[in-house]
């Protein structure tokens, strides 16, 4: 039921605390935003609180649902918040839109909640990584915990090699499904 996608740099890094870019990346690699909406539109996509409170708006077209633990905590119209990730997976498990559309389920980031995403690694059907060959000296990383998921548990489906010439950065495209 569940997807992962997140892109990383050379280090693991997938973000920096005070990154004010506009898709709250250190990069801006246009394909590969498009990939990411190519592949989200029309379906669920969960993030984290920080993840959300750096998009500040919904990304459109599509279920936006936000962990977070503080009961207290709002964000933008169109956010869906939720107290756990179990709470959430739960609800989309019952919703009508679920059953009767079919829709895909991402977890999108970020690091935090990508870890904790582990937890529920019985649902992953797939993990959709981006890697740029290029150090950003993030200072928030993606978990040991994914990535010894995938080298354990996981097959290597799909890999295509990049290069995006407005911003001159390689990188690749993998997926991988869980064996
Ligand atoms: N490279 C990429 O593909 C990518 C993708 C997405 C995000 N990012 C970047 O990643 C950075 C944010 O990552 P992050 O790891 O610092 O934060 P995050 O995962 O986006 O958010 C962490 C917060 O989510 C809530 N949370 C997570 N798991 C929870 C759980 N099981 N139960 C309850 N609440 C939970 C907590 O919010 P409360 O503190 O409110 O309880 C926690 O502080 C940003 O810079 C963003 O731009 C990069």
């Amino acid at each position: 039921m569940l997807n992962i996608i997140v892109a990383i740099d050379s280090e693991g890094g997938i973000g920096q605390e005070n990154c004010n870019t506009k898709n709250g990346l250190p990069w801006n690699i246009k394909e590969d935003l498009q990939y990411f909406k190519n592949l989200t539109e029309n379906n669920i996509i969960i993030m984290g609180r920080k993840t959300a409170d750096k998009f500040k708006k919904p990304l459109p077209n599509r279920m936006n649902c936000v962990i977070s633990s503080n009961k207290e905590y709002r964000c933008g119209e169109g956010f869906i918040i939720y107290s756990t990730l179990e709470e959430c997976l739960k609800d989309i498990n019952v919703s009508d839109y679920y059953k009767l559309e079919k829709p895909l389920v991402f977890i999108i980031g970020g690091a935090k909640l990508i870890e904790e995403s582990m937890n529920f690694n019985y649902l992953i059907d797939k993990i959709y990584l981006t890697i740029i060959k290029k150090n950003f000296n993030c200072d928030i990383k993606l978990s040991g915990l994914i990535t010894d998921f995938i080298l354990e548990r996981c097959n290597l489906v799909e890999k295509i090699e990049k290069f995006d010439k407005d911003s001159n950065l390689e990188y690749y495209n993998e997926i991988y499904s869980i064996i």
